[in-house]
């Protein structure tokens, strides 16, 4: 990917996005939250919580605001500094509607229904809201009103993130440098953790049935371990095409301790394994949540201090844009 960087940003600024639609899992804290709390020395990064996307399926309000809450309390309880990284949830900056808006102005219907995760999800049946159609364009007006230059994306985001890059580069080409264009970074951790029950797919928040959520009871994790699909090869080792189970474990295993697994070719050492490292890294996230969980209202000022100290940035885009696209400030 090459980049043009407008002189607003100079400095590493990444944004990592949550959606609330679920409890965040295993795989969402290796492979997003792990890499932003090890960043937050090296570059200046936003945690943000989109409850606007959640909002593009048939939704329970009750749940994507307690959903928003707890993802926020499991963001501080796992190690994200907030001093540091702010943790914004979308809704509480409105530049993000404004701002979407505008992005509309300079996006095509085609482009939006082209994204996959558009025509997957609209497959379904039913009705499709029209949010789930522009969802990708609020997503980068999420990206470009923070001038931000990194965005660690999995691979079902790649294509979105193209698009925020594209129309950052068409509004800079229309209507003058208004935007920095983002670039997608893969998170370091080089293992995809999959559903531990059908481990040929990532594993989701709404999707599949052997999540591990970070607050699950140790039972039910440990159940969760025990169940995880294995096969009859009868080796640990990493074949992600002929073992995709015991593949999916051998690498949870080295994420969570930086070591592969005993010399065994048992699979219930395997699973024992997994559950004890699983184990000794979310006791203390469960202690710390349940200190926090306490008190909510805490959290919630935690919110309101991040989407304070946004607020500007996201302002001063927005004024820029207004004004190169020939509203009046
Ligand atoms: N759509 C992303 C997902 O489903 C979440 C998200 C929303 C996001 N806004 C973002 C990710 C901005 C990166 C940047 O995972």
């Amino acid at each position: 990917m090459t980049t043009t960087v407008t002189a607003a940003a100079t400095r590493t600024r990444r944004l990592t996005g949550f959606q609330p639609t679920g409890r965040l899992h295993l795989g969402n804290l290796l492979g997003a939250l792990r890499p932003l709390i090890a960043a937050q020395d090296a570059a200046e990064s936003i945690a943000l919580i989109a409850d606007l996307h959640a909002m593009t399926m048939d939704h329970d309000p009750a749940s994507v605001r307690r959903h928003t809450l707890e993802q926020a309390t499991v963001m501080l309880a796992a190690g994200v500094d907030p001093e540091r990284t702010p943790i914004v949830v979308q809704s509480q900056v409105r530049e993000h509607t404004e701002l979407h808006y505008l992005l509309e102005c300079v996006a095509a219907h085609g482009e939006a229904a082209r994204m996959i995760q558009f025509k997957e999800k609209s497959a379904a049946g039913g009705p499709i809201r029209l949010s789930l159609l522009t969802y990708p364009v609020l997503m980068a007006a999420d990206i470009l009103l923070y001038d931000t230059t990194q965005v660690p994306v999995g691979e079902d985001q790649n294509q979105h993130l193209e698009l925020a890059r594209t129309l950052a580069i068409r509004f800079n080409t229309k209507y003058g440098d208004t935007f920095t264009v983002p670039e997608g970074v893969r998170p370091d951790s080089a293992a995809r953790i999959m559903d531990l029950a059908e481990p040929t797919r990532k594993m989701g928040k709404s999707t599949g049935t052997g999540q591990i959520r970070l607050l699950d009871p140790p039972e039910v994790i440990r159940r969760t371990v025990a169940r995880a699909a294995t096969d009859q090869v009868g080796l640990v080792r990493r074949d992600r095409d002929n073992q995709p189970g015991v593949t999916n474990l051998v690498d949870i295993l080295a994420e969570l301790t930086g070591r592969p697994p005993s010399d065994t070719t048992s699979y219930a050492t395997l699973k024992r394994e997994v559950t004890d490292a699983i184990e000794a890294v979310l006791t203390p996230i469960r202690a710390r949540h349940a200190e926090l969980s306490a008190n909510p209202d805490s959290v919630r000022a935690v919110l309101a201090a991040g989407a304070e100290k946004v607020r500007p940035t996201a302002a001063a885009t927005v004024r820029r844009a207004r004004e190169a696209i020939g509203l009046l400030n």
